[in-house]
């Protein structure tokens, strides 16, 4: 690219924003940071340690010391260590620690796609292209069904309401929509069209800049 351009992709869990996300990057050969891994890294930490995620103090030493072999860690995928996610991403300290690392991955030359739940509002709000990605909650249910182990659709169906609660409702850096956003609903569309709706609504932003034409 001859100018950076950064991408910031926000949605609520098992939207596709990070099939999303990981298109982005591999179509304009930029670098891509799961930013959900890293608050899922302190939840395994925490909960590896036997303590509690909502105790604030022992996530944020947590989020300090993080230990980045644990985004190797097959139980950094599994729904206990998604809901530990959610509870320690609600105390600001163990926000304010992972901060600098999304923000310098962010601003390294050439660009960068984040995806997460406050990129394009607090981590990249100056992000050249913002996509929120959706999709109805039973359709979100039935995809990370298809993606665990775990058999009770009603359960997964519930711990996705609870996470995506918490994590709209906290005070410090909500999931919400920034108001410069592009909404892409998937709730229809098969991965193959939501890429290809992303791409397309990419392009559409770029050509609307003349700076990064
Ligand atoms: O993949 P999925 O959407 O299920 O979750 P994730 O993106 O791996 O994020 C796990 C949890 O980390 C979320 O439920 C949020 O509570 C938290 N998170 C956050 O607070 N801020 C981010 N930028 C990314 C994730
Ligand atoms: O990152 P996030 O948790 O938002 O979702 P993901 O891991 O990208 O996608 C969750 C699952 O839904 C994956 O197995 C995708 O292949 C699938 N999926 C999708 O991402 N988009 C669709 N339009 C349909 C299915």
């Amino acid at each position: 690219n001859r100018f950076d351009i950064v991408i910031a992709v926000d949605g609520p869990a098992a939207s596709g924003k990070g099939t999303i996300a990981r298109a982005l990057a591999a179509h304009f050969g930029l670098p891509h940071m799961d930013t959900g891994s890293l608050y899922r890294a302190v939840g395994l930490a925490v909960l590896r340690a036997g303590g509690d995620p909502a105790d604030a103090p022992l996530a944020a030493g947590c989020a300090r010391a993080l230990d980045l072999s644990l985004l190797d860690d097959p139980a950094l995928r599994e729904s206990a260590t998604a809901r530990a996610a959610s509870v320690v991403s609600a105390h600001p300290d163990v926000r304010a620690a992972l901060l600098d690392r999304q923000r310098a991955f962010a601003r390294q030359p050439g660009g960068a796609v984040l995806d997460g739940r406050d990129i394009g509002t607090v981590i990249a709000p100056d992000a050249d292209i913002k996509i929120f990605v959706t999709a109805n909650l039973d359709v979100r249910a039935r995809r990370r069904q298809a993606e665990t182990p775990e058999r009770d659709l009603a359960l997964v169906r519930a711990n996705l309401a609870e996470r995506d609660a918490r994590d709209s409702g906290r005070d410090a850096a909500p999931l919400r929509q920034a108001e410069d956003a592009i909404l892409l609903d998937t709730s229809e569309m098969d991965r193959e069209t939501a890429i290809a709706r992303a791409f397309a609504l990419a392009e559409a932003r770029l050509a609307e800049n003349p700076a990064l034409r």
